[in-house]
């Protein structure tokens, strides 16, 4: 058995590849979450949960003989983060040093963390490749200086990492309860109650999104493939679709027509993302689930939510 610990295990991508460990059978998982905007009821039966913030300097016992680490937690809403830098560099920045060092005292084997194609937002080449590298919002800058501690944790305290840069993932699970909620959610809840979507700005935005199963994939690739070592990915699936689009293939997909109402843009998004995926394809990594199949579990679980009276 290998043990794992995922910080932000309450949230999207973090309740998901605890789920995804604890099926393949052979993972230990321990999880940590402080529950600010994470749902301990989704955290899978299995988990080992510790309610924590990653900056309580109290966590490192819970480091003892882990294996790998995955680290999700972070301050994530671009809007939010622009509010408040303080508190985004104190999360996702300090935050993340207490989990490096963390794990370089206990001999983790790796750490692999969450960055962000946000990374990307000054750039104007598309398919941004990872050598691509101006960072503008304060969430972004944030991101990009945990990436830049990681490459001197591997220099001075032989820290091996494995950075994530995903576009937008979608699937089950994804946080629906914020004030602003991922795209897809929002765009599924709000057609299922029968009220009007928002769209913030003209709708021409491009996204590039990429299914919770297709990262998990790769997740279990930074566990068992060396050649994940010591580099950065981005984690996309090369396609990218405006939000006007997606949102007519939502309403096809439900067969209910509800016309969108436009508010102002937010402030600190890139009006484009699409993701160079080169670098995990040439070590075997390709998505597999298209947008319609995707999004059709999306829909099943959000149903499931709405009658079990959780929206
Ligand atoms: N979902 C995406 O499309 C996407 C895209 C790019 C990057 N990311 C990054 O991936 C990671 C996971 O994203 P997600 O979509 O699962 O987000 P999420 O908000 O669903 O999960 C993050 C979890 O971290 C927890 N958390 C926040 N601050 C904490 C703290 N100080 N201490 C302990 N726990 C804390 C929250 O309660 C939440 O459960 C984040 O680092 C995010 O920046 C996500």
């Amino acid at each position: 058995m290998k043990k794992v610990l995922i910080t932000g295990v309450a949230g999207f991508i973090g309740s998901n590849l605890a789920d995804r460990l604890l099926k393949e059978g052979n993972y230990e998982v321990i999880g940590i979450d402080n529950l600010s905007y994470g749902i301990k009821e989704q955290i899978p039966n299995g988990v080992k949960f510790y309610k924590y913030d990653i900056r309580n300097k109290l966590i490192g016992h819970l480091f003892e003989n882990v294996d790998y680490v995955f680290h999700f937690a972070a301050k994530n809403c671009i809007s939010d983060c622009q509010k408040n830098p303080q508190e985004t560099f104190d999360i996702n920045v300090n935050g993340t040093i207490n989990i490096f060092n963390y794990a370089y005292n206990n001999k983790v084997k790796k750490v692999i963390f969450a960055e962000s194609s946000a990374i990307y937002e000054g750039s104007d080449i598309y398919p941004t490749p990872e050598t691509e590298f101006k960072p503008q919002s304060f969430y972004a800058i944030s991101k990009a200086t945990i990436m830049m501690l990681s490459e001197s944790y591997k220099k001075f305290y032989n820290l091996n990492t494995t950075a994530l840069r995903y576009f937008c993932v979608y699937g089950p699970r994804q946080d629906y309860r914020r004030s602003i909620p991922p795209l897809f959610s929002s765009f599924i809840i709000k057609l299922l109650k029968g009220e009007t979507p928002t769209i913030y700005g003209t709708g021409e935005k491009r996204r590039d999104f990429i299914h919770i199963d297709d990262i998990n994939n790769f997740h279990i690739k930074c566990i068992t493939d060396n050649r994940t070592t010591g580099k950065v990915f981005n984690l996309g699936n090369g396609i990218n679709y405006s939000v006007n689009e997606m949102l007519k293939t939502i309403q096809n997909l439900l067969g209910i027509g509800i016309e969108p109402n436009y508010e102002p843009d937010l402030p600190g998004e890139a009006f484009q993302n699409l993701a160079d995926i080169e670098l995990a394809k040439e070590i075997g990594w390709i998505p597999k689930i298209d947008l319609e199949t995707g999004l059709k579990s999306s829909i099943n679980f959000i149903k499931n939510e709405l009658k079990k009276g959780n929206l």
